[in-house]
């Protein structure tokens, strides 16, 4: 690679009706698309901004404040999760000094854009995040865990370009209006008191406001944030609002907080797996959320989401690594053999009968086998290296 990097492509570099300026080449370096080439269909755009990448010295993105995210041969070596693990440290230290300073806004916004480039480039191993990384504080992993799985549903389209962004920034402040109490929530097994009660019942208008008193005037953004927990039925709070009362991006977002919430493991009860999260969200459709989106949620999340460990129809145990086209069926590495020995991970099509999925393995029962963070940068090596 040299002196230079291979960096995706942006919504506004690629324009129908124009010519490509560079050769584009996918992430492997394969050319897509060469230079003069010219961009003629609305699919072609949308493919390019799926796939597409163009080669820029590294000075160049370095000047731009993006060598780390655009180094190609660093890509799948654990970096985009520790991208993930930079944005939630960042996040807290937001949370921690808006107390005294209001939050900012700014800081906010950058975490925004660097969380959208990394589900447009990175969206399995941003995924795995919200499985895999929860060390710290619930309330922060929280708010940048359903920012992943909002952006990676809301898709790559250029027109959901701003609102995309919209929704993610309202899920990184929704719960600002009663931090630190939603921490000290997580280990509470008590009763809420009346005085919890009402701090939980009034975050979203609380937290719109300090968004309000920090400059934010984003409709989508404060809307999003008020209206996060109101209910297509109307069983929601603290409006009551129904049905088309409350607007996609919110119904987006509370989906999204929901599924979210129901896989991450509090003190009182065990998490969810991906796939009885995605059970509820389909109990709940109607109730809860359109049907539409509950389809969309299975269709692009899939029942397992990446980082989930799953044991095998030939009793290897293996950690899911990619979606497929199949929600049921995903890429896995295999770390652990038929006979219950650790091995170098191997790379399996779960659609294939031998390796299809059998059940969810609790992640505890395998942690003497690896930790799962660092099995996560062995896999991502086995992917890149068959693919
Ligand atoms: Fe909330």
């Amino acid at each position: 690679m040299g002196q230079y990097a291979l960096r995706a492509l942006q919504a506004k570099e690629v324009t129908l009706g124009r010519s490509i300026p560079w050769d584009v080449v996918d992430r492997w370096g394969q050319l897509l698309l060469a230079k003069g080439a010219h961009i003629d269909k609305e699919d072609l755009v949308s493919h390019l901004l799926e796939h597409g990448y163009r080669q820029v010295p590294k000075s160049e993105l370095a000047r731009m404040g993006e060598l780390e995210m655009g180094q190609h041969e660093r890509r799948y070596r654990g970096l985009p999760m520790q991208a993930v693990r930079r944005v939630a440290t960042r996040l807290g230290k937001v949370y921690a000094s808006a107390q005294k300073l209001g939050l900012d806004v700014d800081e906010i916004r950058d975490l925004v854009h660097q969380l959208v480039d990394l589900t447009r480039n990175d969206p399995d191993e941003a995924l795995a995040s919200v499985v895999l990384c929860n060390q710290g504080s619930y309330a922060i992993w929280h708010a940048v865990h359903v920012a992943i799985v909002g952006l990676v549903l809301a898709g790559d389209s250029p027109a959901m370009e701003e609102a995309r962004k919209s929704v993610a920034a309202a899920t990184l402040t929704m719960n600002y209006g009663m931090y630190p109490l939603q921490d000290e929530l997580q280990n509470q097994e008590a009763p809420l008191t009346d005085e919890q009660r009402e701090t939980v019942r009034s975050h979203p208008a609380a937290s719109a406001e300090a968004l309000r008193e920090a400059g934010v005037t984003d409709p989508i953004w404060l809307e999003a944030v008020a209206m996060h927990h109101e209910r297509l039925d109307g069983s929601g709070y603290p409006r009551g609002l129904s049905g088309r009362e409350i607007p996609f991006h919110a119904r987006l977002l509370s989906a999204c907080d929901v599924y979210c919430a129901a896989i991450s493991s509090r003190s009182y009860r065990r998490a969810l797996t991906p796939g009885q999260a995605m059970r509820e969200i389909f109990v709940n459709s109607g109730k809860l959320l359109d049907e539409a989106l509950a389809q969309r949620f299975v269709k692009v999340l899939g029942i397992y989401l990446p980082g989930t460990v799953v044991r095998l129809a030939n009793n290897e145990v293996a950690m899911v690594v990619a979606r497929s086209e199949q929600a049921n069926a995903p890429m896995v590495a295999s770390f652990v053999s038929r006979w219950g020995e650790g091995r170098a991970p191997a790379l399996r099509a779960t659609v294939e009968e031998e390796f299809a999925i059998t059940e969810i393995v609790d992640p505890d029962d395998v942690r003497g086998y690896s930790n799962l963070l660092h099995l996560w940068g062995d896999v991502c090596g086995v992917r890149e290296s068959k693919r």
